[in-house]
């Protein structure tokens, strides 16, 4: 069998009148009304209450919840491995084309029975607006699923080049041996599904520790991987915190990570994981992407209108909470002085902040309470340092997390804004001397721990050529005259260099490649 072609998701407009505004409206309010769920852990298919109940706040209106969730425990976790290691033979051995089967349903019930009720779960619940939810919710993770399918039949069909006579050479891709702990964030639903999804794809069992500030609609996607067909006890789903990982990683069956999150969890887990070596069976594959500290450069050349709009978005969709998010903007005296700072003030301007449930509001609240202490933190450090807040800098958490849009204008390109991660709606600019190009240049890859997105504006080819030369490693992802967000599966393959993580390149062919073991097998006639 040859599996269908595949394409991104189309996005759907929400426009006044639509049917999909319509369709979104009324599952928002038939959450609203039934909320708070009840999320139990799901082992061997079955739902478990440990009665160690945690909330997930909604970050519009923290004194409301939108589900109450079972924590796992690490007995609970052992249970889950062994019920995991005794449905992979099936599940490894099932025809290749009824696990993609599996994986397409799951694809169309995310993108159509259930695209509204995923979308207002990733509102409600993680504070984004329509369009970052349909962008998330809705798209890339059917885009994940489906593109995921079409990779592996890609893989699966990468055989030796060259048989001798008399012989056939052939490859299989196997799973690993053991299991895949899949530990995934809060800011995508779509990475909530890819976590387990791709390694399950290729025949592995999961154990699934979804971020607690996304408890619910990582919920809503188990639910349809197991409507769809995954079967009982091959993914795993155990929401709460740190104490699940630690458990998984003691167990001598761990066989991977798949992980997206903070660059030093991600480095204590692999140090954890490293003291361990002796235990398990296998090599465990560590993937990971990390943090960011993602980057725009405009060039003397660049076209004002488009880099200003750009990196409005860039910086500002969900709050700054995307991993790619722009966080450094570096702009040639020239362009800053010829437009782009009015400009790039007066669009921040007319950005609103408020609850994801009114249409207009273009940013919506930071996910929770340590968020919003450490983003207004870094406000506060920046003023102290001598930073200028050209706008915004301010927040209110008295029923929600909203801060507002925030440019801080520093002469220090090594301030604690220019190099620490905020992952929140600021942005701190640094104006460069336009005959300092090439300095400033080298001036961000030094100051680059992270390795994740940047973006490069300029009319001028040579400019582009210049910063792609200069700044190699710098980012994973590099965009011409275009905000460092937004990598679509399939089109842009996506992960970071340095801090970032493994670069393994979620949403390509790749990542496929450390969840599999090869097995080459040759046959004499
Ligand atoms: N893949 C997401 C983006 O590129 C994080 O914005």
């Amino acid at each position: 069998f040859k599996i269908p072609p595949v394409s991104n998701e189309p996005m759907l407009s929400y426009a006044p009148g639509s049917p999909e505004r319509a369709g979104l409206q009324a599952a928002l309010a038939e959450m609203q009304s039934q909320l708070p769920f009840e999320v139990p852990c799901i082992i061997n298919g079955q739902e478990v209450r440990t009665n160690n109940i945690q909330k997930q706040p909604m970050p519009h209106d923290h004194a409301r919840h939108l589900c109450t969730f079972h924590e796992g425990s690490p007995e609970l976790v052992e249970k889950a491995i062994a019920g995991a290691l005794q449905a992979k033979d099936a599940w490894e051995t099932m025809p290749w084309n009824d696990r993609a089967a599996i994986f397409l349903k799951a694809a169309d019930l995310a993108s159509g029975k259930y695209r509204y009720k995923l979308m207002a779960a990733t509102m409600l619940g993680q504070g984004k607006n329509t369009w970052q939810a349909e962008i998330d919710a809705a798209a890339e993770l059917a885009d994940f699923f489906r593109f995921g399918v079409s990779y592996v039949e890609e893989l699966y069909a990468q055989q030796p080049p060259k048989n001798a006579p008399g012989c056939w050479n052939r490859t299989e891709y196997r799973p690993l041996e053991g299991f895949v702990l899949a530990v995934s964030p809060f800011n995508f639903t779509a990475i909530g599904g890819n976590l387990p999804g791709s390694p399950a794809l290729v025949g592995n069992v999961v154990v699934w520790k979804p971020a607690p500030a996304a408890t619910y609609s990582n919920y809503l996607v188990f639910k349809i991987l197991a409507e769809a067909g995954v079967p009982p006890g091959v993914i795993q789903f155990i929401p709460g915190g740190a104490e699940i990982v630690q458990a998984a990683i003691q167990s001598p069956n761990f066989a991977s990570l798949h992980f997206t999150g903070s660059t030093n969890v991600f480095k204590s887990l692999w140090k954890d994981i490293s003291s361990n070596l002796d235990k398990y069976k296998v090599y465990p594959r560590i993937v990971g992407e990390t943090g960011g500290k993602n980057w725009h450069v405009i060039h003397k050349s660049a076209e004002v209108r488009n880099a200003v709009l750009q990196s409005v978005r860039g910086a500002f969709e969900y709050q700054g909470q995307k991993c790619s998010a722009l966080s450094r903007l570096y702009v040639s005296r020239s362009v800053w002085e010829n437009g782009f700072k009015t400009q790039y003030l007066e669009e921040i301007a007319k950005i609103k902040v408020g609850p994801c449930l009114d249409w207009n509001n273009y940013m919506g609240p930071v996910i929770g309470r340590r968020a919003y202490d450490n983003i207004t933190g870094f406000i506060k450090k920046a003023k102290e340092e001598g930073g200028e807040v050209l706008i915004g800098g301010s927040g209110d958490d008295s029923k929600g997390f909203f801060i507002q849009p925030t440019v801080i204008l520093t002469k220090d390109p090594r301030s604690t804004t220019m190099v620490g991660e905020i992952f929140g709606p600021v942005v701190t600019a640094y104006v460069f001397e336009d005959s300092d190009y090439e300095k400033t240049l080298e001036l961000i890859d030094k100051t680059s721990i992270y390795g994740l997105t940047g973006a490069i504006f300029a009319s001028e080819r040579q400019a582009l050529l210049t910063a792609t030369n200069r700044l190699r490693n710098a980012a994973g992802n590099i965009y011409y005259n275009e905000k460092c967000t937004g990598a679509v599966v399939g089109q842009q393959p996506f992960g970071g260099a340095r801090g970032s993580g493994t670069n393994d390149k979620a949403g390509s062919i790749s990542i496929f490649y450390r969840f599999v073991s090869a097995r080459s097998i040759k046959e004499n006639f």
